[in-house]
C-alpha cells in the first residue's frame, strides 16, 4: 500500500476525542476506583425491598455478638441502621477486648503507608480507648494497630472518632481484615452501637474521600479528555423512585443514604457528584454530565404532566455545579460544602439509551415530550451547553439542532470493522458522541443471545482500533468516544468486558488488550485530519487515518484486520518534502509504534497469569526522498507512525 499524506485540506477533530465513562457496575465504584476499604460501612441498602440491610462483610471478634439495629436515635436520617456490638456475658470474656472485623471488598491491601479512618459510636463507654488494627485474616498476624482515645460524651450521643493507622509491616497478600475492638468491661450497658466505619489508604492527589491511586494512574495514562458519568444504566435506576439522585450523593457521608443501583448490589454514594467532578478536575477532563431523563429500566416513566420534576432536578444540578454562591444550590456548594469555585459544564446528556429501556412507547415519549422538555429548558437557561440526546441518528431519532446524539456500538469484531465507514456519511449537523463502545461478542456466534467474551481479546481490540480510526477520520462530526465499561472488580461483576480488571490486591490490576490499543490511539489524538491519496492499494485489509497532533507532529495511524500476509506500507508525508534537503543531509525521522498480539486472536490478558499478550515495538525510521517512510505491518496489528519534525 503506497500512500501520500497531504499537508492541507483535512477536517478539524474534536478536542475531546478520547475519554472515559464511569458508572458503578462490577463494583467499579464501591470496591473499585472509590478508595474506601470497608465494605458495607454504613449498612445501606438503597431500596430495602430489593436488598435487605445486612451485616455482610462484618464478623465478631472475641465472642462479641453483632446485630443490626434501627435505633430511635440513628446516626442520621440517611443512615437509619447501625451495628450493635454486645459483649459476651461470661466474666472471663468481659476482661477482654471485643469488637468486630471487616473483610473489605474481598480483602485489603496492607502496606507501610498512612491509612485514614473514622467511625461513630453511641453508648456508655468507660474504657480508655478503642483499638483499630489491620491483620491477616488467615493467621491473625497484626500489621498495624492504633489506640483511639475514648471521648467522654453522653451515652445517647453519637460520637465521631478519627484516626490514622500506619502499619509497621506490609502484608504478604490481600487476605486481611480491619478490626475495631474495645474493653468489654467498659461498655456499661453491655453493648455499643457503631456506624459509618471507614478506612482509606492514600488516595489519588491525596483527596479526602478520594480515589484509588493505581486505577487513577492507569486511567491517566490513557490521556483521556472527558469523563461521562454517572451512567449508563446506573443513572436510570431499576424503578422510577431509584434513579441516581444527585442531591443524595453530596455532603457529609452520614447524609448520603446510598442507592440500590441497578447492577445487583447497593452502593454507598461515597463516589458522589462532587467526587466525580474532582476526578474530572484531577485528570483535567471535560465532564459530560448525564442527567436523569425520567425513565427507569423497568420501563416506568414520568408522565408528561410530571416531566417538569426531572427537568427541574437537572436545572438544580446545573445550578449546584455551576452557580455562584448567591444562587440556592450554588450557595449550598460554596457555603456548606466548601467548593467556592463553580465548575464549568459544557456537555449534558439527557438520560441513557432511551431507545431501549422503555420499549417503543417509552422511546416515542422520549421523542415527543421527555427530550423536548429538557431541550426547551436548557435552551432558555443554558443555551451554550451542548445537549446530547441519549439515542443517536443511528437509532432513528431526529435530534433537534443544535443538540447531539449518543451512539453505543457493542459489536462483534467483524461488525466493528464494518463500522469503519459508518461516520463518513454522517452529516455535520448530526454531531454524535460514542459514549460507550467495545467489541463484546465473537464473530460467528449468537450475538446478544450469547455471553459476552470473558475479557477483551486481541482480535476484538484490533477491530476496535479500526472503528476508532473511522471515528478519527470524522472527528468534525464526533464529540468523542470511550470504551465502556471501564473497570471490573474480579470478585463481583456483571459485565465481563472491561478495559481494566482489579481486585483488592493491586497485583491483580490488569490492563486489557483493548486498554493498550485505546492508549496508543488516545495519546496520539489528532487536532485535524490530513487527507490521504492512495498511489497503490487502498483501505481494507489495512485501515488508516492521518492527522496532525496537538504538538504539531504528523501521524499516520493504521490497523490490519483479515490479511493473509503482512502488508508493506509506504507513507509519504508530502508536507515534510520541503523540509528535507535532498540529497538528505539530515533526513526527517519518525517513530513507528506497532502493537501486535498473540498467535491466537482470542488471546487476552489474564489477571491471574499476570501476562500481557500485547507486544509493543518502537522503531526509529528515516525518511527517504520526499518524506517517505516504509515499513511492514503484520496481520492483526495496530500502528502509529509519528514524525519527529513538525
Ligand atoms: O456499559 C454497560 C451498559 O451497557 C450501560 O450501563 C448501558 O448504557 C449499556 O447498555
Amino acid at each position: 500500500v503506497d500512500l501520500i499524506v497531504r499537508p492541507n485540506g483535512g477536517n478539524v477533530s474534536s478536542p475531546i476525542m478520547y475519554g472515559l465513562m464511569h458508572e458503578d457496575i462490577n463494583n467499579s465504584g464501591d470496591g473499585g476506583i472509590y478508595a474506601e476499604l470497608i465494605r458495607n460501612r454504613a449498612f445501606q441498602s438503597g431500596d430495602e425491598s430489593r436488598y435487605p440491610v445486612t451485616l455482610d462483610g462484618w464478623s465478631p471478634v472475641e465472642g462479641a455478638k453483632l446485630s443490626l439495629k434501627k435505633l430511635s436515635k440513628p446516626l442520621s436520617s440517611a443512615l437509619p441502621y447501625s451495628m450493635n456490638v454486645a459483649v459476651p456475658s461470661s466474666k472471663d470474656k468481659k476482661a477482654r477486648k471485643v469488637g468486630f472485623a471487616n473483610d473489605g471488598y474481598w480483602g485489603m491491601d496492607v502496606r507501610k503507608q498512612k491509612y485514614t479512618g473514622s467511625f461513630y459510636v453511641k453508648g456508655a463507654y468507660q474504657g480508655k480507648s478503642f483499638t483499630a488494627s489491620l491483620q491477616s485474616a488467615l493467621t491473625g498476624e497484626v500489621f498495624g494497630t492504633t489506640e483511639v482515645p475514648a471521648k467522654k460524651k453522653a451515652s445517647n450521643d453519637w460520637v465521631k472518632y478519627d484516626f490514622n493507622l500506619t502499619p509497621f509491616k506490609a502484608a504478604r497478600n490481600s487476605n486481611n481484615t480491619f478490626a475495631i475492638t474495645f474493653d468489654a468491661a467498659g461498655a456499661k450497658d453491655g453493648s455499643l452501637d457503631f456506624n459509618l466505619i471507614s478506612l482509606f489508604p492514600p488516595t489519588y492527589k491525596n483527596r479526602p474521600n478520594g480515589l484509588r491511586v493505581d486505577l487513577m494512574e492507569a486511567l491517566a495514562a490513557l490521556k483521556p479528555k472527558f469523563l461521562r458519568f454517572p451512567g449508563g444504566n446506573m443513572l436510570e435506576g431499576n424503578t422510577l423512585p431509584t434513579w441516581w439522585k444527585w442531591n443524595e450523593t453530596i455532603g457529609d457521608l452520614k447524609d448520603r443514604p446510598g442507592q440500590s443501583g441497578v447492577w445487583g448490589y447497593p452502593t454507598t454514594s461515597g463516589l458522589g457528584l462532587v467526587e466525580y467532578m474532582q476526578w474530572a478536575d484531577d485528570l483535567n477532563l471535560e465532564p459530560i454530565l448525564a442527567v436523569w431523563g425520567g425513565l427507569a429500566l423497568d420501563g416506568g416513566e414520568l408522565p408528561e404532566s410530571r416531566i417538569d420534576e426531572a427537568v427541574q432536578s437537572a436545572l438544580d444540578e446545573m445550578e449546584f455545579l455551576t452557580g455562584d454562591a448567591s444562587t440556592h444550590w450554588g450557595g449550598i456548594r460554596a457555603k456548606i460544602l466548601g467548593h467556592k469555585r463553580p465548575w464549568k459544564i459544557r456537555y449534558v446528556e439527557i438520560g441513557n439509551e432511551d431507545w431501549l429501556a422503555g420499549g417503543a412507547v417509552g422511546y416515542e415519549n422520549y421523542k415527543r415530550y421527555r427530550f423536548p422538555a429538557f431541550f426547551k429548558a436548557f435552551q432558555e437557561k443554558y443555551p451554550k451547553v451542548q445537549l446530547i440526546a441519549s439515542p443517536s441518528v443511528f437509532d432513528n431519532m431526529t435530534i433537534p439542532k443544535p443538540a447531539a446524539g449518543d451512539y453505543h456500538p457493542y459489536l462483534t469484531p467483524d461488525n466493528m470493522v464494518k463500522a469503519f465507514n459508518k461516520f463518513d456519511a454522517l452529516s455535520r449537523d448530526n454531531l454524535t458522541l460514542i459514549g460507550e463502545a467495545a467489541s463484546t461478542h465473537p464473530n460467528g456466534g449468537i450475538g446478544w443471545d450469547g455471553n459476552l467474551m470473558p475479557f477483551p481479546w486481541w482480535g476484538g481490540s484490533v477491530a476496535e482500533a479500526i472503528f476508532l480510526l473511522g471515528l478519527e477520520r470524522n472527528g468534525d462530526k464526533v464529540i468523542g468516544t470511550t470504551y465502556a465499561p471501564g473497570l471490573r472488580n474480579l470478585n463481583r461483576w456483571q459485565w465481563s468486558m472491561t478495559q481494566i480488571q482489579h481486585a483488592a490486591d493491586p497485583a491483580l490490576t490488569t490492563l486489557s488488550t483493548s486498554y493498550h490499543v485505546w492508549k496508543l490511539l488516545g495519546e496520539t489524538a489528532i487536532t485535524k485530519t490530513l487527507p490521504i491519496t492512495a498511489k497503490a492499494g487502498g483501505i481494507d485489509p489495512l485501515f488508516y487515518v492521518a492527522g496532525e497532533t496537538e504538538s504539531g507532529s504528523n501521524v499516520f495511524k493504521a490497523a490490519v484486520y483479515n490479511s493473509t500476509e503482512p502488508i508493506a506500507v509506504s507513507v509519504q508525508f508530502a508536507g515534510l518534502a520541503g523540509k528535507v534537503k535532498q540529497p538528505a543531509k539530515k533526513p526527517a525521522t519518525a517513530t513507528l509504534t506497532v502493537l501486535t498480539g498473540p498467535a491466537n486472536p482470542y488471546g487476552y490478558n489474564d489477571p491471574w497469569k499476570h501476562n500481557n499478550v500485547v507486544k509493543e515495538t518502537k522503531t526509529k525510521l528515516k525518511a527517504k526522498e520526499g518524506g517517505t517512510f516504509s515499513f511492514t505491518l503484520p496481520q492483526l496489528s495496530v500502528a502509529v507512525l509519528e514524525t519527529d519534525s513538525k
